[in-house]
């Protein structure tokens, strides 16, 4: 019972509707599960901004022994989080970095490099550096997200190299939701008589834009790239020659709880950990599957 555990950590999710925030929170609470001396508190920011601060200040009101937080948006966040760090507790941010570097650590991909990945990629889909072509179609994640920054700002260092390289659509948000990302690809293609890739800035957006194509018949043309390469989700989608690729983005809840708690234990952290990423293709889907017992 809450009494006898020794740490009280609290964690607030931003949402927990999306397949790779579905994971996390699995993740985290399996990684919980092997702490006995941990009670940990999940609050759902329902994916609202005003829902999440309110939340982090109850758990600040709570005096949790350690906050855990994955913001909804960096700007919106902040504030509460310098509030938790100025009651003195550790905060520990996951996957979207907020405006301040005073928290105790930050857990999560490295959003750049998987936008460079995929980057280098499509230009080898599009004909290979030096001749790529093609018109491509960006669906952003969410404008005030740094991971959405990070996934354009290193895609584009490899394909604006390339002249033959257009763009089709400027800077258009999903909001990491496949339904809208669905909605901008069908006014995509309705403008446009050729596009051949998609660049979804997550898997649900990808595969939104796969079934906008399917429907108007045109998937066949297109090459779909998408991140997080969940098992159950993109890595499936690859392997049924959906999506062309993905790069997965590990959730950060195991390792984040488990810094946590060596925090609390009184050791050493790190300012940043860094969490490892992998291109998924038709190559090695059906492995990756298999590595997962599905
Ligand atoms: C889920 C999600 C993931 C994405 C991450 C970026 O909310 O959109 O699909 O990889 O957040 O922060």
């Amino acid at each position: 019972y809450a009494q006898d555990k020794k740490w009280k950590i609290g964690f607030s999710q931003v949402t927990t509707i999306e397949p790779w925030r579905a994971q996390f929170n699995k993740d985290i609470l399996a990684e919980a599960a092997k702490h006995p001396e941990v009670e940990l508190i999940v609050t759902d920011g329902e994916d609202k901004t005003e829902k999440q601060v309110a939340d982090v200040e109850n758990l600040i009101r709570q005096e949790v022994d350690a906050l855990l937080v994955s913001p909804k948006e960096s700007a919106g966040l902040t504030g509460v989080v310098q509030q938790a760090i100025d009651a003195k507790i550790p905060v520990f941010v996951l996957d979207r970095n907020v405006e301040t570097k005073d928290y105790t650590q930050f857990v999560g991909g490295d959003n750049k490099l998987i936008g460079r990945a995929a980057g280098e990629y499509a230009v080898e889909l599009l004909g290979g550096k030096g001749k790529a072509s093609g018109n491509v179609v960006e669906i952003w994640g969410g404008m005030g997200t740094q991971p959405a920054h990070d996934r354009h700002d290193g895609f584009h260092e490899f394909t604006d190299k390339e002249p033959g390289i257009k763009y089709l659509l400027d800077q258009q948000s999903g909001d990491w939701k496949q339904d809208q990302a669905y909605n901008i690809m069908a006014t995509a293609l309705r403008n446009n008589e050729k596009i051949d890739l998609v660049y979804g800035h997550n898997d649900p957006m990808a595969y939104g834009a796969y079934l906008a194509a399917k429907d108007a018949g045109r998937e066949k043309d297109i090459k779909f790239i998408g991140i997080d390469g969940l098992p159950n989700e993109g890595v499936t989608l690859v392997n049924n020659g959906e999506l062309t690729a993905t790069f997965t983005y590990v959730t950060p809840g195991a390792e984040g709880l488990r810094q946590a708690i060596k925090f609390l234990n009184g050791e050493k952290v790190e300012k940043t950990i860094t969490l490892p990423t992998e291109k998924i293709t038709k190559e090695n889907a059906a492995q990756v599957l298999k590595d997962n017992g599905l």
